[in-house]
């Protein structure tokens, strides 16, 4: 490429420094320099001004917006693996391309969905508020007693990258793994993981849940009060995947009911920002949609999307097109 024919990439969001090192290198490059999300009148006015966007989740394609952007943007490679974002079938009618990042933020997420499975379980934001105040200045046999994962069932709800190295994780705990997926896995990659046909049978035996399935109209409210009430009382809910996935006030009544021991969540309806009612319950241990935010994966998104940019300008079908 020559200076004069390279592309103008448009990045709203604050990539890894080795991401932007590499995007200017190879690219003319408009950052949005104050990393806040995207607006839809931001996302069209730069529509006419670049020929390729880095968004986030943050950053909303809807049909509203696609039908207003400039005939010049001819790709959208998300930094994302979800594309809930982005009105798929709306950016394919107007012939841009999508990409998104599958395949390197697997372990990141699973790792945080196992953080948040052991913090849920053994009180970690309580034991930690506790030391840190100060006024820790009492101790006994029955104090922050928790649940334990050893031997625990482990349901995961969508076997994907996420759900597969969370399970890996988990065997190495000695839990049991249970799994609903849209099609069962083959036996290799099952790894002894016990497969239900039905979301139903699953919960029945989840000491813990994770939800690791992508956020889409059929699985939009998915954990609601009936299904919250399947799974065995004194169980988890674990959800690093998207908070549309459950139904947010059936998952306070449950956790307020004793029904669920504990959630730990990464995901919210509303983000940013959170959902208060969750705040009066010590056993809802949350975090802001961080599940991928490691140096590693965040090179390794950013690198993604620059290949598919790579890929794309070079008049190839990029390794990622949706
Ligand atoms: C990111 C995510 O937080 O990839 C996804 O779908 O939700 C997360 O990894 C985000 O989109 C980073 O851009």
């Amino acid at each position: 490429m020559t200076e004069a024919s390279k592309p103008v990439i448009w990045i709203p969001r604050r990539l890894s420094d080795a991401t932007l090192e590499r995007a200017r290198r190879d690219y003319d490059v408009i950052v949005k320099e104050d990393d806040t999300p995207g607006t839809a009148d931001e996302i069209i006015a730069m529509s006419a001004t670049a020929d390729g966007m880095i968004p986030c989740h943050s950053e909303h394609f809807s049909a509203d917006v696609v039908a207003k952007l400039d005939p010049r943007l001819k790709i959208v490679a998300n930094h994302s693996v979800g594309t809930d974002h982005c009105d798929l079938a709306a950016l394919k009618s107007r012939g841009i391309a999508v990409t998104n990042t599958p395949g390197v933020l697997a372990d990141a997420t699973a790792e945080l969905a196992f953080m948040l499975m052991l913090s849920a379980a053994r009180h970690g934001v309580t034991g930690d508020r506790i030391v840190r105040s100060g006024n820790w200045d009492f101790w006994s046999p029955a104090f922050l007693v928790g649940k334990q994962l050893t031997g625990a069932r482990l349901g995961i709800v969508g076997m994907g990258g996420v759900g597969r190295s969370l399970a890996r994780k988990a065997r190495g705990f000695d839990m049991e793994i249970h799994y609903h997926n849209r099609r069962r896995l083959e036996t290799e990659q099952e790894a002894g993981a016990i497969y239900h046909d039905t979301l139903e049978s699953l919960l029945a035996v989840s000491d813990f849940l994770s939800l690791n399935c992508p956020s889409t109209p059929e699985t939009e409210g998915m954990m609601n009060a009936e299904r919250l009430a399947q799974m065995p009382k004194g169980s988890v809910l674990i959800n690093a995947a998207r908070g549309s996935l459950v139904d947010e006030a059936a998952l306070a009544d449950a956790i307020q009911s004793g029904h669920l021991a504990a959630a730990g969540l990464d995901c919210f309806r509303d983000e940013p920002g959170g959902n208060p009612v969750f705040a009066a319950h010590e056993n809802i241990v949350m975090m802001p949609h961080v599940g991928s935010a490691t140096v590693r994966t965040r090179d390794a998104m950013g690198f993604k999307a620059l290949d598919n940019l790579d890929a794309f300008f070079a008049g190839k079908s990029p390794p990622d097109m949706l």
